[in-house]
């Protein structure tokens, strides 16, 4: 079966960032990345190793220093704030590394707010399709809360929610689990498996083998080159 065009292309993204001491540091070194319709991509790596990085350069949120990144059709590159903003509010959904949540609003007004952004209002569905995922996720009660009442799990999980809202075609997760327990990380990666089963693409950045293993294809990053995976011998320890 031929594969479909992509609906994220990266091609030789390099990221450079003048140090403080005034040189000029390459975080990501020429990547190449294809990410196609319906694909669920884990992206591992040590700490440092280019990861978040390479997701802001692959939704929009940073540029690289050379290399392209398209959106289906679109270079980056070329487009001007507003039709970025645009493409991100219509094609991605990201969860953060650390959740931040407008703290003069309410736990389910900062989950609904996309949906509000887009479209100015939160038809029934959302609502009632938000409402379950919260409960599934555990987090059922909190919507009357205020943010800096949750915990780092709790806040974890909300940021989930608010990527969904919109349900996007793509969501970028960055370590979408770190603050969370087995249980609730479980709960995380069927969340994610049934959306990956219904047509949505992701792209999770983590840590944790377990989650990386849910995924159906996995990439791993080393001082900001694509490497092949580490391999995966019983008993040893890996360099996630
Ligand atoms: N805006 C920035 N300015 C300077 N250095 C940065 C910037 N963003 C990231 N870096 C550096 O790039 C490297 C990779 O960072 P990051 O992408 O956050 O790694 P990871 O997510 O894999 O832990 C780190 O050494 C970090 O200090
Ligand atoms: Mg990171």
């Amino acid at each position: 079966m031929q594969r479909s065009s992509p609906l994220i292309a990266a091609h030789t993204v390099t990221r450079r960032f003048d140090s403080a001491t005034g040189d000029l540091v390459t975080v990501l070194d020429g990547i190449d990345l294809d990410i196609v319709e319906g694909d669920y991509l884990a992206l591992t790596g040590p700490s440092g190793s280019g990861k978040t990085t390479l997701l802001s350069c692959l939704s929009g949120l940073d540029q690289p220093s050379s290399g392209s990144v398209h959106i289906r059709d679109d270079d980056l590159a070329a487009l001007d704030d507003k039709a970025l903003a645009h493409i991100r509010r219509t094609t991605l959904g990201f969860v953060f590394q650390r959740t931040d949540l407008l703290d003069e609003l309410v736990v389910i007004d900062n989950i609904l707010l996309p949906a509000i952004r887009r479209s100015g209002r939160v038809s029934a569905d959302t609502l009632a399709s938000t409402v379950e995922l919260m409960d599934r996720l555990g987090i059922g009660k909190l919507g009357g809360r205020a943010p800096h009442e949750l915990s780092g799990g709790q806040r974890q999980r909300v940021g989930i929610c608010r990527a969904l809202v919109n349900r996007p075609p793509i969501l970028i997760a960055d370590e979408p689990t770190g603050a969370l327990h087995r249980e609730s990380t479980e709960d995380v990666l069927d969340v994610f498996d049934e959306l990956n089963a219904s047509g949505m693409t992701i792209v999770v950045v983590t840590h944790d083998p377990v989650v990386a293993r849910r995924a159906r294809s996995r990439r791993h990053l080393v001082d900001g080159r694509m490497v092949d995976e580490p391999a995966h011998r019983a008993g040893e320890q890996s360099d996630f």
